[in-house]
């Protein structure tokens, strides 16, 4: 007799099918998507502003999706500043560069590229990570995207986790909700644990009653350039 076969924990795919199970996602998705964003609009604000932001700075959107950041990131860095953001899924890049092109903005440089993949011009000065769960849960993709900042370069990372034990009972909800906008929706306790040893000064503020946070720090010194040592699928 044949045994059933094991059910896949998502968390241990490989980058390429996460990857790929996303991309799936947001062809779907994207077209809706930012009708979706009203009620995370205020930690949006929230975690562009835990930046500190200085005109002139360069800052990078970490799949930046239809590009609803956009707009508060240029205003922080103003007309002298540079906005890089990538995404993979091209039918929210396509959104992206729309409002780029629509707004006129010509410091806003935008790249359809896998985090995995990344390469910036230049290293930048901040990174903005907002719901961005699985660049955040792959170290190759973590790793790529921090050689493109400068050692105490700032970091904002906004995103959804468990709520804590006493709201425990809801979790699967949370679960549910995460999966339907990422590849690998799992590990949801700590979110944040693949970037967090290359980060220093590392503060966590809760929102949205334990199931968000917004989590700040700085690039270490060996933060950029460390090898991919725990880089696991
Ligand atoms: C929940 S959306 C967030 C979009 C945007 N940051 C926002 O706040 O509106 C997650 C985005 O991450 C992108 N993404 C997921 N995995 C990626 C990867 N490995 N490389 C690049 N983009 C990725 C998806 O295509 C999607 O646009």
């Amino acid at each position: 007799m044949s045994e059933a076969p094991a059910r896949q924990d998502p968390a241990a795919l490989p980058d390429a099918e996460v990857r790929a199970r996303s991309v799936l996602r947001y062809r779907n998705r994207a077209a809706g998507y930012d009708a979706t964003c009203g009620p995370t609009w205020p930690i949006r604000e929230r975690t562009v502003a835990a930046l500190q932001l200085q005109p002139g700075q360069r800052v990078l959107d970490v799949g930046c999706g239809t590009g609803l950041s956009l707009a508060l990131l240029r205003d922080a860095v103003g007309e002298t500043g540079l906005v890089f953001g990538f995404d993979q899924s091209p039918e929210m890049q396509e959104r992206a560069r729309a409002r780029v092109a629509t707004a006129g903005w010509s410091n806003v440089l935008l790249f359809e590229t896998p985090a995995q993949g990344l390469r910036l011009p230049e290293p930048v000065d901040a990174l903005f990570f907002h719901y961005t769960h699985d660049i955040l849960r792959s170290a190759s993709a973590v790793s790529a995207v921090l050689a493109c900042a400068r050692p105490g370069a700032a970091v904002a990372i906004a995103g959804i986790k468990y709520f804590p034990w006493w709201l425990a009972p809801l979790n699967p909800w949370v679960y549910l909700k995460n999966r339907g906008y990422n590849g690998a929706p799992g590990e949801l306790r700590t979110p944040w644990d693949r970037i967090v040893s290359r980060l220093q000064d590392w503060q966590i503020t809760p929102v949205q009653f334990g199931m968000g946070y917004i989590g700040v720090g700085r690039v270490a010194e060996h933060g950029a350039a460390a090898p991919d040592a725990d880089a696991g699928p």
